[in-house]
C-alpha cells in the first residue's frame, strides 16, 4: 500500500468531526444569511409603510389648512415642512422646477432643523418623483429611504426616513445569530467528537485484536493463535460488528492454515528423519561390505578394488549427508536437546588440535582464557558446530590462511569467534548462508565433498541452545560469531 507521506493523514475520527462542524457551520452561515435579508426585506417594508405616512402627513399639509394659519406660519409647499406627527430625523424637501427650495431634517424633539448639505441636492433631484421609496446615501446624514410626491401646484415634496434603525437592528441579530453558531459549532464540536469516539471505540477494539495477531510469531513451529474478536463486537446488525465478524472468520482460516502447515511440516520432519534413520543401515552394510573387500584387496582384480574404495569413501560421504539430515529433523522438531554442562574452552582447544591435524597447511591460532567457560548443552552438538566452523576455515580458504580461533565471556555469554584472512564468502551467498544447501559453487567446494548444510547445522545447534552466530566477510577478513550462554552453578542456563 502506498501513501503519499506529505499528505496529513486524517483519522476516521477527526474526519467525521471536521465534516460535522463543517457542514454545521454552512447550515448556520445560510440560516444567518436568509434571517438577515429575510428581516431586511420586512423592516424595510415597515419603513416604507411609514415613509408613505409621512409622505401623505407632508402631502396633506401642502395643500393648506382648512382654516387661515396664524400669522407667520407658512402655508404651501414649504407647509410641508412643518407637518405635524413626523418623527425625528425625518428628512423634508421641497424643491421647485428642479431646483431644491429648501431640504432640513427634524432634529430633535422640539422640532429643531437640520438643513441638508447642498452635496445632497443633487440626490434630491434625481429622485423618480413616483411616492416610492428608494435607498439613497446621504453622506453624513447616513442611508435614507426617501420617496417623491408631486403636488397640486408642481412642486415636489421629498420626504425621507433613516434606515440606521434598520441597519442596527440588522447588526444585532447579526451578531447574535453568529454568537449562536458560534456556541452551536463548538457544542457540536465537542459533542460530535466525544460521541463519534464513543461510536468508534469498537474499531479501536478490532484493531488491538489485529494488532496482537501481528505480533504473533507464525511464520515457523506450533503456532496457537487464541486472539479473537470479543462476542460483543461481532454482532452483524452494526457495520463494526460485520468486520469484527469476518476479521473472527479470517482468523478461523489463518488458524487452520497454521495447523495444516504446522502439520504438513511435522510430516517432512518425520519423513526425513525416518528415511534417514533407514538409510543409516544398508549404508553401514555397504561400508561393511566395501572395506571387506578392501581387506581382501589381493583376491580382487585392481579395478574392482578401486571401485570398491570409491563405494567405501562415497558410502562414508552419504553417512556423513543422512547424519546430518537426521540431526536437522531432531533439530527442527525440538527433541534432541541434551542440558548438559559443557567445557567449551577444552572442546574448542581440542577441535582447534584436530583442525591442525587435518589442515596443516593452514596456520591456526588459538586466543582462549585459562579459566574454564562452560555452557549448558549437548557436547557433541556444540562439537560439531566448532568442527563446522574450523572446517569450513580450512576447506574454503587456501593453504597458508591464517585462523584464529578466540574463546571469550562477554556477561553471561561465552563468545565464540573463528576469523580467516582467506578469500571469503561470496557476496550473493552472504545472505543466505545459514540456509540449508546453500554453499559456494565452486569446484573446489564440490570437488572438497562439500554439501553446504554445514551452516545450516551451526545455526539450528546454535538457536536450540538460546545463542546467536552471525558472519561478516570481507576478502581477507571472514568472521564468524557464535554466542551461547554460559551456565551458572548448579546447572542452570544463566
Ligand atoms: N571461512 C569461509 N571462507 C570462505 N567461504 C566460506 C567460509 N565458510 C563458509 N563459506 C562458504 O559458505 C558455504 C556454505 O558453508 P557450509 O559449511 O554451510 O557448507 P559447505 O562447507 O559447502 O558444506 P558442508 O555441509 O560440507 O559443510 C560454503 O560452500 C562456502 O562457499
Ligand atoms: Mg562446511
Amino acid at each position: 500500500m502506498s501513501s503519499n507521506p506529505r499528505r496529513r493523514a486524517w483519522s476516521l475520527r477527526g474526519k467525521l468531526v471536521a465534516q460535522l462542524i463543517g457542514l454545521l457551520a454552512v447550515v448556520c452561515v445560510l440560516v444567518g444569511v436568509v434571517t438577515e435579508l429575510a428581516l431586511d426585506a420586512f423592516l424595510v417594508d415597515k419603513l416604507d409603510e411609514q415613509l408613505r405616512q409621512a409622505s401623505d402627513r407632508a402631502l396633506a399639509v401642502s395643500r393648506g389648512p382648512d382654516r387661515p394659519p396664524p400669522a407667520g406660519v407658512p402655508t404651501g409647499p414649504l407647509a410641508s415642512l412643518e407637518a405635524p406627527g413626523q418623527g425625528i430625523d425625518t428628512l423634508n424637501a421641497v424643491l421647485s422646477g428642479g431646483d431644491v427650495v429648501r431640504a432640513e431634517r427634524l432634529s430633535g424633539p422640539e422640532a429643531e432643523r437640520e438643513l441638508l448639505p447642498a452635496s445632497s441636492y443633487d440626490i434630491l433631484t434625481s429622485l423618480p418623483v413616483d411616492g416610492r421609496a428608494y435607498s439613497r446615501d446621504l453622506g453624513d446624514f447616513g442611508a435614507y429611504r426617501l420617496s417623491a410626491v408631486r403636488t397640486d401646484d408642481g412642486h415636489v415634496l421629498v420626504t425621507g426616513l433613516p434606515l440606521s434603525q434598520v441597519d442596527d437592528t440588522l447588526w444585532s441579530v447579526g451578531l447574535i445569530l453568529g454568537g449562536v453558531a458560534l456556541g452551536a459549532v463548538t457544542i457540536t464540536g465537542l459533542a460530535g467528537a466525544w460521541t463519534v469516539r464513543r461510536t468508534l471505540r469498537p474499531l479501536d477494539r478490532l484493531a488491538a485484536t489485529a494488532g496482537r495477531v501481528t505480533e504473533l510469531p507464525l511464520d515457523k513451529g506450533e503456532v496457537a493463535l487464541p486472539v479473537r474478536v470479543p462476542e460483543s463486537d461481532t454482532d452483524t446488525r452494526t457495520e463494526v460488528g460485520k468486520v469484527g465478524l469476518a476479521l473472527n472468520q479470517m482468523l478461523g482460516h489463518v488458524a487452520d492454515a497454521l495447523d495444516a502447515r504446522q502439520r504438513s511440516e511435522s510430516r517432512v520432519r518425520r519423513f526425513v528423519a525416518d528415511a534417514s534413520h533407514e538409510l543409516r543401515t544398508p549404508l553401514a552394510a555397504i561400508k561393511g561390505y566395501a572395506e571387506l573387500v578392501g581387506r581382501h584387496g589381493d583376491a580382487v582384480p585392481r579395478d574392482v578394488r578401486f571401485a570398491f574404495s570409491r563405494v567405501e569413501s562415497e558410502s562414508a560421504r552419504m553417512t556423513n549427508l543422512v547424519e546430518e539430515l537426521l540431526l536437522l529433523a531432531r533439530l527442527d522438531s525440538g527433541r534432541a536437546r541434551v542440558h548438559e554442562p559443557v567445557d567449551l574452552s577444552r572442546l574448542v582447544a581440542d577441535a582447534v588440535a584436530d583442525a591442525h591435524v587435518a589442515g596443516p597447511g593452514h596456520r591456526w591460532v588459538l586466543d582462549a582464557p585459562a579459566e574454564p567457560i562452560t555452557v549448558l548443552g549437548d557436547a557433541e552438538q556444540v562439537h560439531q558446530v566448532v568442527a563446522n566452523l574450523l572446517g569450513n576455515a580450512r576447506a574454503h580458504t587456501p593453504a597458508g590462511t591464517r585462523v584464529d580461533v578466540v574463546l571469550g565471556e562477554r556477561g553471561n555469554e561465552a563468545v565464540l569467534r573463528v576469523r580467516d584472512d582467506g578469500p571469503g564468502i561470496p557476496g550473493d551467498l552472504l545472505p543466505e548462508v545459514f540456509e540449508r544447501f546453500a554453499r559456494g559453487d565452486t569446484s573446489r567446494s564440490r570437488s572438497a565433498g562439500s554439501t553446504g548444510l554445514g551452516l545450516a547445522i551451526v545455526a539450528a545447534v546454535v538457536a536450540a541452545h538460546h545463542g546467536h552466530v552471525g558472519v561478516t566477510s570481507e576478502p581477507g577478513a571472514t568472521e564468524f560469531t557464535v554466542t551461547l550462554p554460559v551456565s551458572a552453578p548448579g546447572g542452570a542456563v544463566a
